[in-house]
């Protein structure tokens, strides 16, 4: 039996599944391509143009066209795999959303494959979106995906691969029995999307976080199953909250509350504690927050309330949306993806024939306050590193700039730890500043304090006309020093039409026992910025118009009035990572 779900199940169960598996394999086979080979999609097929700053090196894309969510990411039998969201028709969003599919031994260098899931039954004639893998007992791993169906509504459906001795698995085939869940009575027809990966409770029963709204509120809905094919909605959510919209891409799983370890999405002991992510549409922004789950009840209980508003936690506080989780069982760790988007125009992505980018995989696990979630990039990312800078022991006066030359500052890791003296003289923090961004819009790069700004300029030009400062503050607050990273954007370009926004966020530390860290990882149009060892991260997106390839600087500065050490700053040039794509990709 190819497709026989647990050893835990009931023989009712079994004998569903065995009449499931007949119908299974009755089902579409997705080995042809996508659309065929028609002329549209031959015209459309022209490479990207050759003069492309903003392509990156060592950031996941494909090599042209619309990407955006992450799908599916799992580990298995030896190989990464990375399914995402993909027009293969152009650079805008499509009508005719697929599951494009891309294989790895180190999450770095990539093979793209032929597409995994392209429309084509009733129940998703019109988009595959998103959704999960799920690796069963046995190694199957089963795919839970939203279709936008015939009569345009978002149901569930299933796919499994077509040869599971196959480690690439290349080929999938949908459940003939599609959909497997479809909009509960209450939600609306396109509120019913983007299915988690599934847990066992210790009843053996599967569960699934389906995201969704009824009126404003927005929830997990949660449905259980002990077959993985007949699904049952429970009366309430796992969690939901008023006012906040739909919950887009909900991601739910266990993190060790001791150490970095990371834990598979069904382990559930006196050791964990559980994270609920939600993609909010209305922003755009991926928050989480940290609780108990009840097995029971199916209920998770936060530590404290979500809002979604600049209160709550989130992983990221740049572009970084629609994101996704999976239990590595090659390193026991968990790693994070997501998608960040462009802030150039729609023509800027036509002309440049492509739109998006994954971030970097990212290890994600709880910190040791147990107040909030760590995340640093995936250690694989480190063999990209190659001609080596560095500086010691640099006092930076008031108003001083040091440039790190000797490296390609357009594709470049680098790591810089500032050194505080005393900080009795910092500037009184107003707790009427409850919003960050806000506050690194009102203190731009150029606002002289006492304790900033300091940190970097990335992507500049030499004479500064074009520079994305990401820096910090220190303020004195009620019993505790404030730190607060920015990312200003507002001279990050001399081009126009270009998003520009300025990204803020609060750094939980106490910066009077230590340093201050920065790493950013720079790829020409995407920068990746992690405070204090990963507590506050904040991705961008920059489209320099002259800070472009080899005409790009990096800095150190540091604009306050009093003085800061860089007590130590490594930058590294990046290797190039190598994506390959199979003659199949293109189909
Ligand atoms: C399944 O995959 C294995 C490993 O790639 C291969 O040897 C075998 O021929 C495949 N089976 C079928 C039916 O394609
Ligand atoms: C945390 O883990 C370490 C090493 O695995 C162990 O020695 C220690 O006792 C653990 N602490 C707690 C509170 O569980
Ligand atoms: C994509 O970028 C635009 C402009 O920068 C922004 O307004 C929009 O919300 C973004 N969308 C997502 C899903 O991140
Ligand atoms: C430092 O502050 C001065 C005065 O506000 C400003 O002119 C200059 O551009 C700032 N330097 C940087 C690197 O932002
Ligand atoms: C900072 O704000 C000022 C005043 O709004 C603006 O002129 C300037 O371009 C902003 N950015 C930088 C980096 O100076």
């Amino acid at each position: 039996m190819a497709f026989l779900v647990s050893n835990t199940m009931t023989s009712p169960a079994l004998m569903v599944l065995l009449c499931c598996f007949l119908l299974i394999a009755n089902g579409a086979h997705q080995s042809e391509a996508c659309y065929g080979t028609n002329q549209k999609l031959q015209s459309l097929q022209v490479s990207a143009p050759a003069n492309q700053p903003y392509l990156t090196s060592y950031h996941f894309r494909p090599p042209q066209n619309w990407i955006n969510d992450p799908n599916g990411p799992m580990h298995y039998k030896g190989v990464y795999h990375l399914f995402y969201q993909y027009n293969p028709l152009g650079p805008l969003f499509g009508d005719k959303m697929i599951w494009a599919h891309s294989v790895s031994y180190d999450l770095i260098n990539w093979i793209h494959l032929s597409h995994a899931l392209c429309p084509s039954g009733p129940y998703d004639i019109n988009s595959c979106w998103s959704g999960s893998v799920t690796i069963l007992p046995g190694d199957k791993p089963f795919i839970l995906y939203t279709g936008i169906d015939a009569s345009g509504q978002q149901v569930q459906n299933l796919a499994m691969p077509e040869n599971l001795s196959d480690p690439l698995l290349k080929d999938w085939v949908k459940f003939s029995g599609n959909p497997v869940m479809t909009p509960p009575n209450g939600v609306k027809d396109d509120m019913f999307r983007d299915p988690t990966t599934a847990w066992q409770a210790p009843d053996g029963r599967w569960r699934v976080v389906v995201g969704g709204q009824i009126d404003n509120e927005g929830m997990a809905f949660v449905y259980w199953s002990w077959d993985f094919i007949h699904w049952t909605k429970l009366d309430h959510p796992l969690y939901s909250v008023q006012e906040t919209g739909m919950w887009e891409c909900p991601d739910f799983f266990p993190v060790s509350i001791n150490g970095t370890i990371g834990v598979d999405t069904s382990v559930l002991n006196p050791g964990v504690k559980h994270v609920l992510k939600t993609s909010l549409f209305s922003d755009k922004h991926d928050y989480y927050v940290l609780g108990t789950y009840d097995p029971q009840m199916d209920i998770f209980s936060p530590d404290t309330d979500f809002h979604g508003n600049s209160n709550d936690l989130r992983y990221d506080y740049g572009k970084f949306y629609a994101s996704k989780t999976f239990f590595d069982s090659a390193k026991n760790r968990r790693v994070l993806w997501a998608w960040a988007n462009e802030s150039d125009s729609t023509q800027d992505d036509i002309d440049k024939g492509w739109s998006g980018v994954q971030t970097v995989p990212r290890a994600i696990w709880l910190d040791k306050s147990g107040k909030q979630l760590v995340q640093w990039p995936v250690e694989e990312i480190e063999t990209l590193r190659g001609k080596q800078v560095s500086i010691h022991d640099k006092e930076l006066g008031s108003g001083s700039i040091v440039e790190v030359s000797g490296i390609t500052a357009s594709q470049v890791d680098v790591e810089i730890d500032f050194e505080l003296p005393e900080l009795e003289e910092a500037e009184l923090f107003d707790p009427a500043w409850v919003d960050p961004q806000q506050l690194c819009n009102d203190k731009n790069a150029s606002i002289q304090g006492r304790f900033g700004p300091f940190g970097l300029l990335i992507l500049a030009t030499e004479d500064l006309t074009e520079k994305t400062a990401i820096f910090f503050r220190i303020f004195k607050g009620q019993n505790k020093y404030v730190v607060l990273m920015c990312s200003d954007h507002s001279r990050s370009s001399l081009k126009e039409d270009l998003d520009k926004t300025t990204y803020g966020a609060f750094v939980d530390i106490d910066p009077h026992h230590g340093k201050v860290s920065l790493r950013s990882l720079v790829d020409h149009s995407i920068v990746e910025s992690f405070a204090a060892r990963g507590k506050t991260c904040i991705t961008t997106r920059v489209y320099p118009k002259v800070a472009v390839e080899n005409e790009a600087h990096l800095f150190a500065f540091n604009n306050g009035t009093q003085s800061v050490v860089i007590s130590s700053l490594n930058a590294w040039n990046m290797n190039q990572a190598r994506l390959s794509e199979e003659e199949s990709f293109k189909l």
